[in-house]
């Protein structure tokens, strides 16, 4: 079984389609282990321990500076045996010393398709208002690894979503999240777990 903590900062949305692709036995072979946040009144973690998953709170303000609230992730996660961390709406960008810790151990859902309205600056709503404003008639998720490029790592999967007419940034938000986050996330997670047992990956 893959050891998985999930990072996140709001509602947990994401988090709640992994826990619920776990009960759907969607996910087989990773079990969420620990969710880690920075933000202290951010949703996912009732959503955690309603699924009586381990948190923990970490937020930068409680540190001098970026590199000791780095330490105190990197600890918590290595203390907890942690396989695969799964940035599931955790709004900050990691430096590339903690990515270079973790190879290929961490992914991210975007929700747009990479390479569009990504990168430093493209987050949460923003995305959606800035595919709304270019007109894009298609847009989408995508989840992939992270390293040292925001929103820059290998794609693992990607599903589009179509953009209708009249649609406002949280009525796109609303249906990217259904129709592709909430459905390759949880994909994800199985299929790197399970290419981990068998040697694959
Ligand atoms: C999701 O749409 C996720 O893709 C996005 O924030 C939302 C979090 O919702 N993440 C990013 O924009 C990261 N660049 P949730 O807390 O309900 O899962």
């Amino acid at each position: 079984m893959l050891r998985v903590a999930v990072l996140v900062s709001g509602g947990g949305t994401n988090l709640q389609a992994i826990i619920d692709a776990q009960t759907a036995g969607i996910i087989k072979d990773a079990k969420v282990e620990l969710v880690i946040s920075n933000v202290s009144t951010a949703y996912a973690l009732e959503r955690a321990k309603n699924a009586n998953i381990k948190t923990a709170v970490i937020r930068k303000k409680d540190f001098e500076n970026v590199q000791l609230w780095e330490k105190s992730l990197s600890d918590e996660l290595t203390s907890n045996n942690i396989d695969l961390i799964v940035l599931a709406g955790f709004m900050t960008i990691l430096s590339a010393e903690f990515v270079n810790k973790f190879p290929n151990k961490i992914i991210n859902v975007h929700p747009a398709l990479i390479p569009s309205f990504c990168g430093e600056g493209f987050y949460g709503l923003k995305v959606h208002e800035a595919a709304l404003e270019k007109g894009v008639k298609i847009t989408g998720a995508t989840v992939h690894y992270v390293n040292e490029i925001a929103d820059g790592g290998e794609i693992i999967m990607q599903k589009p979503v179509e953009v209708l007419e009249g649609d406002t940034p949280e009525t796109l938000q609303k249906r990217v999240m259904q129709q592709a986050e909430w459905d390759i996330l949880p994909r994800a997670i199985q299929l790197i777990a399970q290419q981990t047992i068998k040697g694959t990956l």
